[in-house]
């Protein structure tokens, strides 16, 4: 049995929930103050019967048990399980789990650790570390940042770091697998990291998984890095990520910069909420690092236009010693459309020409503050752009503004915020507004804006029957058809809109595996780069792996179905999983309401309109379904 099953077997939801808040029993299930928002009569719902919990009221949230414990503690989906693990009395260490391959990550990450020892011993102890040792005080580096960051000294020498590991007894060939020590064709071999400041690299639990190597003064490269291991992918990684994450939380606000001393002097400064992309394009998942921690992602970006452009879209810049990124890389209108998937605020921040946020903190922190408020959002900042770098009083200036908005704008979610930002754009270029709202919208949209369909569908047959009779069978079974056709993930939303239905979000299903198998397809979607089932499964995390392979199989036995048939088997799938939903909140809130007659009347009154607004979903998905089921 995997860790999740053990959890789930031992422990039940209303303790663990009723450990955190008190619970009173209403029925079959519990009811409580929603921890998640402010409210005067309970409208949070614990269900023993399927081990969910849902909030009826403003906040409409809703989860297992890990979701749970992950909002209430502010950790990630890992954090949640060791905290239940160890309250279910599992011995688990994430270490001891598994087989040969993270056996081998964790001697990797063994290996880190005693080579981020040794250095630091030879910067702050070995005479030959006085370089080192000056270069830090050159730069202005504090004792406590050096030692929050672990910071080193390489020695100028072919094999110390080889000796020294050895002598530790590590083999020669997990050496060259962490990345340490270069093995040459005729079999020499030699440190990889000479006579250059060490810059250990953690993961998110705060493990050195990689280094990067600065050259002491001038010389090239300037920074050396790690390359791709089995511990470090340096497009799924954030630099300082851990020692950022926080303050991250506390301020509600992450920012992004490009280098390492960007962040060590950012931190020094005191503005610990800052990481770094490690000088490459950001990536779909460094951003999905930071999402889960806080909705507000600034991204600090060079004054220049081509580093602008270069960070956002992804253009890698050719740098000496990098291992090709293979990762996919946000462009502008992706990081608008995982603003609306993963719900955050995205915005960027101008640095000043010629001056990167080192520069900037230690010339004078009040102004990088000061940015930092002043960040816009993306559309904003280039509505800012167009009108800094072209004459918008000619035909070909206001030719290409539309050419760099139009697919910005089409990519905004809400209906109301495209509207403001066409009217500003019409304003700026003055041109008529609806000429440049149709010239925008024209072609269909590939997503968003509700479009009912023109002809009512055929009057209502019979009420087919649900072909699965929970929603916990629902919801698995979508799961089960998306891994069997994970590219349809990709048209999902357009063909809901076209039945004028709400978009997917990943908060629709109630299973924290089921949403992380989502986030995992949706990351990979913005990163424009096709998954198949194997691929998704390389970005599980390892402890619920096995229940995600189980799901693979099962989808693979799952009966032929044509692949032109699968978009609309995976539709009508999540139409029957929300109709399913809406009845039993329907149900759930009917009796909330029976319940609370004494309560206060905003509190009714609001669960009379979510009431209503489940039985309109009801009305309008039952009359969906049959056409849908018939058609094809
Ligand atoms: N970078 C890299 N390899 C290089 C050059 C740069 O990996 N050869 C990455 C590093 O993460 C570096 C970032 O790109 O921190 C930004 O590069 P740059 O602006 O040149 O360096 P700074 O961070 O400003 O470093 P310093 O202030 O020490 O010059
Ligand atoms: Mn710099």
């Amino acid at each position: 049995m995997s860790i999740v099953d053990e959890i789930k077997a031992r422990l039940d939801i209303v303790d663990v929930i009723g450990s955190y808040i008190p619970l009173k029993r209403s029925g079959k299930n519990y009811k409580a103050l929603c921890p998640f928002h402010e409210e005067k009569t309970p409208s949070f719902v614990v269900f023993p019967e399927t081990q969910t919990w849902h909030c009826f009221g403003a906040c409409g949230t809703g989860g297992d048990v890990f979701s749970f414990v992950m909002k209430k503690e502010g950790v990630d989906f890992l954090g949640a399980l060791r905290l239940l693990a160890e309250r279910a009395g599992i011995p688990w260490t994430e270490e001891k789990e598994g087989d040969a391959q993270s056996q081998l990550r964790e001697r990797l990450r063994e290996i880190h650790a005693a080579a981020t020892a040794h250095f630091q011993e030879l910067l702050h102890h070995h005479p030959e570390g006085e370089v080192a040792r000056a270069y830090l005080q050159q730069r202005g580096l504090s004792q406590e940042t050096v030692t929050a960051f672990q910071l080193g000294y390489a020695r100028d020498a072919w094999d110390d770091l080889l000796q020294y590991l050895r002598s530790l007894g590590y083999q020669e060939e997990e050496l060259e697998k962490a990345g340490l020590i270069i093995v040459r064709d005729e079999g020499r071999m030699y440190d990889r990291f000479r006579h250059r400041l060490m810059i250990p690299i953690h993961d998110a639990q705060g493990r050195v998984i990689a280094f990067a190597g600065r050259v002491l003064g001038e010389g090239h490269p300037k920074y050396l890095n790690s390359p791709q291991t089995p511990i470090f992918d340096k497009g799924r990684t954030l630099y300082g990520y851990a020692q950022a994450v926080r303050a991250i939380r506390e301020k509600g606000e992450a920012i992004i910069v490009e280098g390492y001393m960007d962040v060590l002097s950012a931190h020094q400064a005191g503005f610990r909420n800052v990481v770094a992309s490690m000088g490459t394009a950001l990536t779909p998942t460094q951003l999905r690092l930071l999402s889960r921690h806080t909705r507000r992602i600034i991204l600090a970006l060079d004054a220049d236009v081509a580093g602008q452009q270069a960070a956002l879209r992804g253009i890698e810049v050719a740098r000496e010693n990098l291992e090709r990124d293979v990762q996919p890389m946000i462009t502008p209108t992706g990081a608008l459309r995982f603003e609306a998937t993963l719900n955050v605020d995205l915005r960027i921040l101008r640095l000043p020409e010629g001056m990167d946020p080192d520069d900037l903190i230690r010339q004078d922190p009040s102004q990088w503050e000061k940015l930092v408020r002043e960040a816009l959002p993306v559309v904003e900042f280039y509505l800012q752009y167009i009108q800094e770098t072209l004459d918008l009083s000619t035909a070909e200036g206001k030719a290409e503004a539309i050419r760099i908005m139009k697919p910005l704008l089409r990519e905004v979610a809400s209906a109301v915020m495209r509207d403001h930002y066409i009217q500003q754009l019409a304003r700026l270029l003055r041109v008529d507004e609806r000429v440049l709202a149709a010239d925008i919208l024209d072609e269909p949209r590939p997503r968003r804006r509700r479009a009912r369909p023109k002809e009512s569908p055929p009057s209502p047959a019979p009420q087919p029957t649900p072909p699965l009779n929970t929603v916990q069978e629902m919801e698995r079974h979508f799961i089960l058809l998306l891994l069997r056709a994970p590219d349809t993930i990709r048209t999902l939303d357009e063909e809901l809109e076209l039945l004028g239905l709400e978009e997917f979000r990943w908060e629709e299903l109630e299973d924290t595996r089921h949403r992380i198998i989502i986030q995992v397809l949706l990351t990979s979607l913005i990163g424009g780069n096709l998954t198949s089932a194997e691929d998704i499964l390389s970005q599980i995390p390892d402890e619920m792996l096995e229940y995600a392979r189980s799901l693979v199989e099962e989808a693979k036995s799952l009966p032929d179905t044509p692949e032109h048939l699968m978009p609309h088997k995976i539709l009508t799938a999540l139409i029957w999983l929300r109709l399913l939903r809406h009845k039993e909140a329907a149900r759930q809130i009917r009796f909330l309401i029976e319940e609370a007659q004494e309560a206060d009347e905003h509190t009714l009154i609001t669960y009379s309109i979510r009431l209503g607004n489940h039985l309109r979903a009801i009305r309008e998905l039952e009359r969906l379904l049959p056409a849908l089921t018939l058609t094809r």
